[in-house]
């Protein structure tokens, strides 16, 4: 193993891997070794858990000098991904269950190049979703939410799609935003560039939006959509009830509230992993 860890660790340090054979041998055995349990990226050692970073490194390393390559059973599943990350294939005797599942991105919307897609999603009909834009598992893009160029819509982030009533605008996310996980944005919510949706923000055409620095409340009216300003870092809120039963019993309603606007501790926060790309 050590002779493994230190191939691995030399390479990591290496500028230039994609083109090297000796490579790609020393990733597959490695990957063998990981699939098998015989290596993990952390272990307890004397109770205490330790994180094995060449075994990090050597998972980076399959990004780097993996190959896009064509998968899936060539009639109705296709698959494009790194050749260095192939589907597992169970069988009984490994006995695990491996309950059917996947993403499905429908005929009639458009994925630009770059994008990447990690199973489970959805993209539905009519959805636009641009040049290096992540969508993270359990995502949804409904039909005709419009989504920009280096989105990251994390794990469990919905867009709701928008067919009816046909004039009504759909949701739209613009360039370098990033969906937190477990967002929903609904109802033609127009987030413009770069703006930041802290994990569980919700976005309706009923929820006003306040703007702590601007001192601002946003909401939807008429034809306009809610919308959030560009670099608007916001996250779940809540606003006391003052009237009604509500007040009698200390209520509060959740709200989106902006916080602050997007500054270099938020850009740490949201920065993507390169390497996965
Ligand atoms: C919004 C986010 C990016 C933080 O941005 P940031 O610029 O680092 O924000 P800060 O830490 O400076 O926080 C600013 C204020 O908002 C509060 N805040 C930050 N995130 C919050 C959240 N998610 N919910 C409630 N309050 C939050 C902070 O407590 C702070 O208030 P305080 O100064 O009174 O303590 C981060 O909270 C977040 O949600 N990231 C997305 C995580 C995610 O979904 N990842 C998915 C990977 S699949």
């Amino acid at each position: 193993m050590e002779s493994l860890k230190s191939a691995i660790e030399c390479l990591a340090s290496l500028g230039e891997v994609e083109r090297n054979p000796e490579a790609r041998q020393v990733f597959l055995d490695f990957r063998d070794q990981l699939t098998q349990g015989k290596i993990r990226a952390a272990e307890k050692v004397r109770g205490r858990w330790r994180v094995n970073v060449w075994v990090k490194q050597g998972i980076l390393l399959g990004f780097r000098i993996g190959e896009l390559s064509q998968m899936g059973d060539g009639a109705s599943l296709s698959f494009v991904d790194k050749d260095t990350f192939p589907t597992r294939r169970f069988t009984v005797e490994d006995r695990v269950r491996v309950v059917p599942g996947g993403s499905s991105v429908r005929l009639g919307s458009y994925v630009a190049p770059g994008v990447i897609c990690m199973p489970p999603i959805f993209i539905n009909v009519g959805a636009y979703v641009d040049e290096g834009t992540m969508v993270d598992s359990h995502a949804l893009v409904g039909s005709c939410a419009q989504v920009g160029k280096r989105v990251h819509l994390s794990a469990a982030a919905q867009l709701g799609g928008v067919l009816e009533p046909i004039n009504a605008a759909p949701v739209i996310v613009e360039d370098d935003v990033l969906v937190g996980g477990n967002c929903g944005v609904y109802e033609g919510t127009l987030v413009r560039a770069g703006a930041v949706l802290g994990a569980g923000t919700i976005l309706t055409r009923s929820t006003p939006l306040y703007d702590l620095v601007r001192r601002k409340v946003y909401r939807a009216a008429g034809d306009t959509p809610l919308e959030v300003p560009e670099n608007a870092v916001v996250v779940p809120g809540a606003r006391a009830v003052k009237k009604g039963q509500a007040a009698d019993w200390n209520l509060s309603l959740y709200t989106p509230v902006i916080v602050k606007y997007r500054d270099e501790k938020t850009e740490g926060g949201v920065e993507l992993e390169d390497w996965l790309r």
